[in-house]
């Protein structure tokens, strides 16, 4: 308790940029769930883990400014806005996004938006979905001898339209690609690496919902895993990668067991979050305008 008043009276009105990690709520960092607990204001997209929404204090105001289908989205200035006049009223913000806030999360704009504004923003960097979770799944991103290079493409087109190509004759070339975004475009995208050089039987895998007991793992090569995906009906959120490393991804057999093993250690969070009294989702809302 006094901690908190401390830290209120160190950091008035203050956004914090918190990366929430990529699904599994134990994921977070420490410094982020500190600041989480902290907060008088959460802001938060849908991809977060929601278990951790309930580390907020009880009088916590919880605002889900998530994209879900069929309800209005607050635009990006809006998002921006409505940080800025709650760090200006005093409040510690925080800002919680999946993964980690700057990589494809949009943190950058918050974090200039803020800046403009003349409100102190903090980054909290989180674990970042390109490289969690190949790894929980069993695939390191990089291994001696395989990979001396790595690159991290969005399937996303530019909406701003920028055009901003992806530079496929440069990514043929790099050992490990990761895609993210790339479930409606993958197909696009896999052919055009082909095109650029890359061989059509380089190693790919995507995975859906990694770091979570729902992850489901398709593996094939670059030629046919956009069809694979398909096939196996993946559900957002799904990362692809291309690259020799695809090939150590383990036994459909061993991958279950160890995604198994590692969650069966949600019961314990579920429990230590309803011992200290998490406030659930009391005063949590969606966005309005
Ligand atoms: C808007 S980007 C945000 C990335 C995030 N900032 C990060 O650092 O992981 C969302 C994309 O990240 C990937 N992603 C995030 N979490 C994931 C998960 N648990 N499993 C698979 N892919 C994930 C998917 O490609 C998804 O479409």
């Amino acid at each position: 308790m006094i901690a908190q008043q401390l830290q209120r009276e160190q950091t008035p009105g203050t956004v914090y940029l918190i990366g929430a990690g990529p699904g599994d709520p134990e994921l977070i960092t420490v410094r982020g769930l500190k600041m989480l607990r902290a907060a008088d204001v959460v802001v938060h997209d849908r991809l977060v883990p929601h278990e951790l929404l309930a580390e907020a204090r009880q009088d916590t105001e919880v605002i889900d400014v998530g994209k879900y289908p069929g309800r209005p989205r607050p635009s990006q200035e809006q998002i921006n806005r409505l940080i800025i006049e709650r760090a200006r009223g005093g409040a510690i913000v925080a800002r919680l996004k999946g993964g980690d806030p700057c990589m494809f999360g949009r943190g950058g704009e918050e974090l200039m938006a803020c800046r403009r504004a003349g409100v102190r923003c903090v980054v909290i960097p989180g674990v970042s979905s390109i490289l969690a979770v190949p790894a929980a799944a069993g695939v390191p991103v990089t291994h001696r001898g395989m990979v001396r290079s790595m690159a991290v493409v969005t399937g996303q087109a530019d909406p701003a339209g920028h055009g901003h190509p992806i530079p496929y004759r440069a990514l043929a070339e790099i050992d490990t690609v990761v895609v993210l975004m790339g479930l409606a475009n993958l197909d696009e995208i896999t052919a055009r690496l082909i095109e650029a050089g890359r061989a059509a039987d380089t190693p790919a895998i995507s995975i859906a919902s990694g770091c979570t007991a729902q992850q489901r793992v398709v593996r094939g090569h670059l030629g046919t895993i956009a069809e694979q995906a398909v096939a196996a009906e993946l559900g957002s959120p799904v990362l692809t990668l291309i690259g020799e490393v695809a090939d150590l991804a383990p036994s459909s057999i061993d991958a279950e067991s160890m995604a198994q093993f590692l969650h069966s250690n949600g019961d314990l969070w579920a429990t230590k979050s309803s011992a200290a009294g998490g406030n659930g989702e009391g005063t949590a809302r969606h966005w309005r305008d």
